[in-house]
């Protein structure tokens, strides 16, 4: 069976290809177990405004949300190289599953580039341009996360930077995924998935809204009637 893509490491070999893999962007426990339930979970992204809204103790949220997805990002409050560091080996010895959530700046890089040697796994936020991506990505990320909704905000084209980023990695043999990030709408997530990302970060509130289409709804509604008239 063929890679999703060259060099990127998948967390557990299935029998068949998932595909563009979903995260939820949430620090809420009780999101993540339901959203697991389906079957279609492979990790959550917290970062400190998400964590600051729930208002729960970090380490119990991500140990618990640990349980239920093999990737959860958990972010670093440091900006300096050795806070980054100390910050980082604390969340990774938690548990297996965290990936310790970098910003991209220059202490970033470096910090990047220690995890790396650690064998610690790392996700880069706040990318907003393919040259931060490409920093990231040879400093030793394994993740990288382009912000596509914050970028939409201010008027410029985020699924064009994402166009921008695939296109670049298919070039080369990056062994880091590109996320996408910051996530508004459906939309997204299919663009997202058309573009090739590897894996795609969705508040909880959308996540809700993809399994949903009003036509599904008044199928079901005249299946569930006729059947009423199905003699037995
Ligand atoms: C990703 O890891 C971030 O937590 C998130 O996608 C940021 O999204 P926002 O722009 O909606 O805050």
């Amino acid at each position: 069976m063929l890679p999703i893509s060259r060099g990127v490491a998948r967390y557990a070999p299935t029998v068949y290809d998932r595909g563009m893999k979903l995260f939820l962007d949430t620090a809420n426990v009780d999101q993540v177990k339901e959203v697991a339930a389906w079957g279609v979970l492979d990790g959550v992204t917290t970062n400190p405004s998400l964590v600051l809204k729930e208002g729960h103790d970090f380490k119990k949220t991500v140990l618990a949300m640990c349980k239920h997805v093999p990737c959860v990002s958990a972010q670093v409050t440091a900006t300096d190289f050795a806070g980054m560091k100390k910050q980082g080996e604390e969340y990774a010895s938690w548990h297996k599953n965290v990936y310790v959530k970098v910003p991209m700046t220059t202490e970033g890089l470096k910090a990047l580039h220690y995890f790396r040697s650690k064998g610690i796994r790392t996700n880069t936020t706040l990318i907003f341009s393919a040259a931060q991506a490409l920093l990231a990505a040879k400093a030793g990320a394994n993740i990288i996360s382009p912000f596509i909704g914050r970028l939409d905000d201010i008027g410029e084209d985020g699924m064009g930077l994402i166009a921008e980023i695939m296109e670049i990695w298919h070039q080369y043999d990056f062994d880091c995924e590109v996320l996408v990030a910051s996530t508004r709408h459906p939309v997204h997530i299919v663009k997202a998935a058309t573009l090739g990302a590897h894996i795609c970060t969705i508040p909880y509130e959308i996540f809700k809204k993809l399994p949903l289409h009003p036509l599904t709804d008044i199928g079901l509604q005249k299946f569930l009637k006729d059947w009423q008239g199905v003699k037995k």
